[in-house]
């Protein structure tokens, strides 16, 4: 049997109390299905700075790099967070997930949008339901380690605030917009299209009209998508995008992007799902993957025991799914089936939903009943 190498960087704030809840549910599918997983966690973030003058321990980038088969995120982060971005080049936000992201090749951020049944959407602070679940689904592909948030050299003075005049410079590659986009058309190959009429489409969302980086990333988009006559192509400006994502979310099954306006565009997203907390991603490379809540540390909410685990239990599903596909093990892949079949039924349900919600299980609550659900598919 293959033991399989999981790397568990939990981080700041809420980031340690979701990554216990996944590391539950992790278990205990190992448990079920005979898996042999190796859970190697390490601490890291700001807290483990301000210990220790170090973002994470030495080695640490080594081991996801090469004895990591994944690796699983928790979230980077804390509350002074702006005046910590001074620190420039120690800053763990850049160093591990920036880092991460750019040191293993990562260039593929999937972020998959979509509503489960009974998800309230907490805007004005009323809890009520807005759309029609199956309205929502789709995937949101961000590029992830170009344009602004590239690792750039001399890019330190911008960092540390010295100067009354600052340029942050993107870069936008057509080898990097070609991979990305030919990602975003493989995974629209694979799926069911656009909820509104079941069609393939790629949508390429970008600031064209006025940027050369958007330009590049448009025209490589144009290109790869003659090797995809079967799947629609669809472009909208940034800004009117915003718009229809919350209008129209029914139009949409893959979007691509590029780095910056997909960090931006995914949170908005979020709404669409009941909050942030409900939002899982996968960062993708072609040798390693990482896997992380699209949320952060959320020191507001951090040691209160309300946090939503969902984003990151539906991430770890995602790091299963990957991991089953690629080293060719049905019962990895299985698993994956598994928990994204529990995680549906303990919302259809519609019991001790998480409090972002408007429920009331505090996150092992959660946790149990997804456990609870994945006994249950396991004992029929
Ligand atoms: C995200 C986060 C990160 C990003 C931060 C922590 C660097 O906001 O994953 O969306 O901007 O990419
Ligand atoms: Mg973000």
């Amino acid at each position: 049997m293959t033991t399989y190498k999981i790397v568990m960087l939990p981080g700041d704030g809420i980031g340690p109390e979701v990554m216990d809840q996944a590391k539950r549910v992790l278990i205990t599918i190992s448990e079920l299905h005979n898996l042999d997983l190796e859970l190697i966690e390490r601490p890291c973030g700001f807290e483990y700075l301000h210990e220790t003058g170090e973002p994470w321990p030495e080695g640490t980038f080594e081991l996801c790099r090469d004895v990591a088969d994944a690796v699983l995120l928790g979230a980077i982060g804390r509350a002074d967070n702006a005046k910590t971005l001074a620190v420039g080049e120690h800053s763990p936000g850049r160093i591990i997930v920036l880092g991460l992201r750019s040191g293993l090749g990562l260039y593929a951020n999937v972020r998959p949008v979509m509503l489960f049944p009974n998800i309230m959407h907490n805007i004005s602070g009323e809890f009520r339901p807005l759309w029609p679940v199956e309205n929502v689904d789709m995937v949101i592909v961000r590029e992830n380690t170009e344009g602004f948030y590239a690792i750039q050299k001399n890019e330190d003075s911008a960092l540390s605030g010295v100067s009354d005049e600052v340029t942050d410079k993107r870069i936008i590659t057509k080898k990097g917009s070609e991979l990305i986009t030919r990602f975003a058309f493989e995974l629209a190959r694979g799926r069911s299209g656009a909820p509104v009429d079941g069609k393939r489409r790629v949508t390429c969302v970008d600031k064209s009209n006025v940027l050369n980086g958007c330009r590049l990333f448009r025209e490589t988009y144009n290109s790869v998508a003659w090797d995809y006559p079967e799947i629609g192509r669809d472009h909208k400006f940034v800004d009117a995008f915003t718009l229809a994502l919350l209008q129209n979310p029914e139009n949409f099954d893959v979007v691509v992007t590029t780095n910056l306006f997909g960090d931006i565009l995914t949170d908005l997203a979020a709404v669409l799902q009941g909050g942030l907390g409900m939002a899982p991603s996968a960062n993708i490379g072609v040798d390693s993957g990482m896997f992380e809540p699209v949320h952060g540390s959320a020191p507001d909410i951090a040691g209160k025991n309300i946090a939503n685990p969902i984003g990151m239990i539906l991430s770890m599903q995602m790091m299963l799914k990957w991991l089953g596909e690629r080293k060719d093990d049905d019962i990895l892949q299985q698993s994956a089936g598994d928990l994204s079949r529990a995680v549906e039924n303990y919302f259809k349900n519609g019991r001790s939903l998480p409090i972002e919600v408007g429920g009331d299980a505090d996150p092992s609550a959660v946790t149990n009943k997804i456990i609870e659900q994945l006994k249950k598919i396991n004992v029929n």
